[in-house]
């Protein structure tokens, strides 16, 4: 049976371009929604231009009630019927209770070898504390922020004279790789976690 997909994003979008790119041929899975939380979400333009439904719940009207954001979120996506939600540089921390209705069956990409740097800057802060190695995760969603069971990791050799951006942008390239690696595997009912160097 194919496995139908949501993908939450607040950005650009080029991770959801990766995955929906990705689901063609003989994949288990294929999109039905991407939603963004802001208008200004570049990757809602992508995904109507690839024929994906498109939706977006803006969180500043629900300034200071995420469960009515939330609820408002969960509608929508529900309306879609998806069986896997990624989120795909969703950058609205999520409560216990949206979490827990959809544990499980929502992946997250992050940009660092989890459990090292949760949160923001992830690349600064690796190049401040003077790592050889950074990369990125894909992981199982749960209520604990950046946090879950790891199905993926790729690693990001941090070269000389390296700066948050260009380190980045590699990381990037590498989440491109993983995300799809993971999602098909997981789409197909398999949790082993993917590794790429
Ligand atoms: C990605 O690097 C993703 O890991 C990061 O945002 C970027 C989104 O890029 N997500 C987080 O930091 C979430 N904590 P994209 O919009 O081009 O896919």
């Amino acid at each position: 049976m194919t496995r139908r997909v949501a993908i939450l994003l607040s950005g650009s979008g080029s991770n959801m371009v990766a995955l929906v790119e990705s689901m063609t041929g003989d994949h288990p899975a294929r999109p039905c929604l991407v939603v963004a939380n802001s208008a200004g979400a570049g990757g809602l333009a992508k995904a109507a231009d690839r024929g994906i439904a498109t939706a977006m719940v803006d969180h500043r009207p629900f300034k200071g009630d995420r469960p009515a954001f939330e609820a408002a979120l969960h509608e929508v996506i529900s309306a879609a019927r998806p069986d896997i939600l990624c989120l795909a540089g969703f950058m609205r921390v999520l409560t216990e209770g949206f979490v827990s209705r959809w544990q499980g069956r929502m992946l997250n990409t992050h940009p660092s070898l989890l459990p090292k740097y949760r949160g923001l800057h992830t690349h600064a802060r690796a190049l401040a504390a003077g790592e050889a190695m950074h990369g990125c995760t894909v992981h199982e969603v749960t209520p604990a922020l950046d946090d879950g069971p790891i199905l993926g990791q790729a690693q990001v050799p941090i070269e000389p004279g390296d700066t948050p951006d260009r380190l980045a942008a590699r990381v990037l390239a590498q989440e491109h790789r993983l995300y799809p690696a993971v999602l098909r595997r997981f789409a197909a009912g398999d949790r082993t976690p993917v590794f790429l160097s």
